[in-house]
């Protein structure tokens, strides 16, 4: 059995400081294995606010696998948005800014969605899916195949012409055949989740998507703050979306999903 706490969209420079505090300590009374971080660390990729986010980031004790997001880029500097982008974030946050972490029960993989050319969509790169791939057919076929992402892979119900990931669809058809389980995303602000196939019918096998909302920031899209605790053990997932109710964060009662020969199925 394994715990991931799914944390995305912290936005510091945006953040707000009562619920970064009440995240924390809602955080010491998660017994988890994993923190994974699905970008969009900081507001505006200012020096300052990584530190800041660094700072969060250290008051946690896991090992922890963290990937930018598109406000992780610098918006208003040209030059270091076109020739350092990534610089703050490595000064930071990791030098790595696509690492994995393995263990006899997952093999989770971050990849950076974002990019210079585009002001907030996101895109991976036939590149990127063969390091993908490379890594996912080393690993142990009994481990949890994880995917952490900035961008999202499919759209919330509430909204079904959101932007997704460019480079998607092609990637996902490398991620069945390599047995990839699990893609954890954010970018949306929107917690939500579900299986890769209504919205790719060139993909055959179930991939389980899970997005999770802004944890800390004041940039909500109509939800409460959130985040994601996934219990992982053998072939079921337990999903518990924590959310802030003005005092703490408080969990709903978990969704929970078994594999199936037919995939993913919701119990
Ligand atoms: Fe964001
Ligand atoms: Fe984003």
């Amino acid at each position: 059995m394994r715990r991931i706490i799914h944390l995305s969209d912290l936005h510091f420079g945006a953040e707000e400081p009562t619920i970064a505090e009440g995240l924390l300590a809602d955080l010491k009374r998660q017994s988890a294995h994993l923190l994974v971080v699905s970008g969009d660390l900081t507001q505006r990729a200012r020096a300052s606010q990584f530190a800041d986010a660094e700072r969060f980031l250290k008051h946690i004790d896991l090992p922890q696998i963290v990937v930018p997001g598109n406000h992780d880029i610098p918006l208003y500097n040209a030059i270091a948005r076109w020739l350092t982008p990534l610089d703050n974030y490595r000064r930071f946050i990791g030098r790595n800014v696509e690492p994995t972490f393995y263990d006899a029960e997952l093999a989770v993989a971050g990849v950076n969605t974002a990019r210079s050319n585009t002001w907030k969509d996101g895109r991976i790169s036939p590149h990127q899916v063969e390091r993908l791939r490379q890594f996912y057919t080393a690993q142990s076929d009994a481990a949890c195949k994880i995917l952490i992402a900035h961008h999202p892979f499919i759209p919330p119900a509430k909204d079904p012409k959101a932007a997704l990931v460019d480079g998607g669809p092609a990637a996902l058809r490398v991620f069945e055949a390599c047995g990839c389980h699990l893609i954890l995303a954010g970018h949306l602000h929107l917690a939500y989740s579900g299986d890769v196939r209504p919205h790719h019918v060139e993909v055959t096998r179930s991939i389980l998507v899970i997005q999770a909302g802004t944890a800390i920031s004041h940039r909500r899209r109509d939800e409460a703050n959130a985040y994601n605790v996934l219990t992982i053990d053998g072939p079921t997932l337990s999903l518990e979306v924590r959310a802030w109710n003005g005092r703490e964060f408080t969990g709903s009662p978990p969704e929970r999903f078994t594999q199936t020969e037919e995939g993913w199925c919701p119990q």
